[in-house]
């Protein structure tokens, strides 16, 4: 029997209950894949560093990299609960970052994804969303602002000053490019390079390489688009876009724009794939606002799961039917609140029933 260590960190807030629903749904794929899923549960985030001092653990830092794969629940806390940790030890720098550096996943995979049918979901008039949205935003996760060199004090006029570098190597660029291009030449071999060259010179390196490992790929069309006005394209024609691929920072921004589009956060699943491991974790946060109250959507979570079986169990197939499952709660009328912003007359159901549905829907897809 084929067996997969998964290391589980439920995380913060609204973390544990998208966990919750997520397991069950790899609880069916355990039991009719006759395969072992060892479940290996561990402390990360705000709730880790309140348990045992740190939000990331010794013991899960070493579980994580010996895993099969990582399935993550946002973590963080609100503004001010936030302020009762020291900086360093706050979840996001202490925790999301290392985890990132650790597992070196520099491709970040999120999919902006809304069926035609399920237009009335999105705060963008039908005739905006036509076909449907269906983008694949990549966003490169080690580099760039967030992990540059950092400096602060008092300068020499007395000010207090700040000072945090945007730093790319062309290698760190090069093996991006290559997953946004392999992507886009599955798909509509149109793939749009997000920058900002009219004024960043490490644009004008991303966008020389992006070039470069463009004539790899002579079937692919690339497409550079400035990042300012890719977020008004967004709003405008989302149908225009199929494979974007952009910086840490640039990519942070536009895929929570893409939860926007869409309707709502709980939409966005993501894949964060290294050389040799990977983890799976919802694009939004911990959500302080609605935690505890059943209302989240696990959408962001069981799509991360069916994330994971495609790119690091080996099982693309089951992977397709959970999304068939989560779209067949959609297809009956059923949705957490999130998504009945404009009363679009569905049957609204909380986070634990929405897992439910989607377990009986797979499980009808044998
Ligand atoms: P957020 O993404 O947590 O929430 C933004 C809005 O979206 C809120 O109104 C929230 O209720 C809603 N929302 C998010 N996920 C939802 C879901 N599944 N279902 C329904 N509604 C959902 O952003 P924030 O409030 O700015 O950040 C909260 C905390 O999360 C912060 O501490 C932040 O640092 C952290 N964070 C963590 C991650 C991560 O773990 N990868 C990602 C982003 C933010
Ligand atoms: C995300 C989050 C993280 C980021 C934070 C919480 C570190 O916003 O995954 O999008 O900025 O990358
Ligand atoms: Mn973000």
């Amino acid at each position: 029997m084929k067996q997969f260590k998964i290391a589980i960190l439920p995380g913060d807030c609204i973390g544990p209950e998208l966990m919750r629903e997520a397991l069950k749904v790899l609880g069916v794929i355990e039991r009719r894949n006759r395969i072992k899923l060892a479940l290996c549960e561990a402390p990360f985030g705000a709730s880790a560093y309140f348990t045992d001092g740190h939000p990331f653990p010794e013991t899960t830092r070493r579980l994580c990299a010996e895993a099969d794969a990582v399935l993550k629940g946002p973590v963080g806390l609100s503004y001010d609960e936030t302020q009762k940790i020291p900086t360093d030890l706050q979840p996001e720098r202490g925790a999301i970052l290392p985890l990132r550096k650790h597992l070196d996943t520099f491709a970040n995979i999120r999919p902006v994804f809304l069926p035609k049918a399920l237009a009335h979901f999105s705060p963008l008039k039908p005739e905006v969303i036509g076909a449907g949205i269906d983008i694949i935003m990549i966003r490169e996760l080690v580099g760039g602002l967030y992990f540059g060199a950092k400096e602060s004090g008092v300068n020499s006029e007395g000010l207090r000053y700040v000072k945090e570098t945007l730093e790319y190597d062309e290698a760190q660029i090069a093996r991006v490019a290559r997953v946004a291009f392999d992507i886009a030449n599955k798909r509509k071999r149109v793939l749009h390079n997000i920058h900002k060259s009219n004024v960043l010179k490490s644009s004008i390196l991303w966008n020389t390489v992006m070039e470069e490992v463009g004539r790899e790929y002579p079937q692919v069309e690339i497409r550079h688009q400035l990042v300012d006005s890719a977020a008004t394209l967004l709003c405008l024609e989302p149908g225009q876009f199929d494979v974007m691929v952009m910086e840490n920072m640039f990519g942070d921004i536009l895929s929570d724009q893409g939860g926007g589009i869409l309707g709502s956060l709980g939409l966005m699943p993501s894949a964060c794939l290294g050389p040799r491991n990977a983890y799976y974790e919802p694009s939004h946060g911990s959500a302080p606002d609605i935690a505890g109250k059943n209302i989240a959507n696990p959408y962001s979570m069981i799509g991360s799961v069916a994330m994971m079986l495609e790119h690091s169990l080996g099982m693309p197939e089951e992977a397709r039917k959970v999304w068939a499952a989560i779209q067949q709660v959609f297809a009956d009328g059923y949705t957490t609140p999130d998504l009945n912003r404009f009363g679009v007359g569905a049957k609204i159901i909380g986070t634990d029933a929405f897992g439910d549905r989607v377990v009986a829907a797979l499980e009808a897809r044998p």
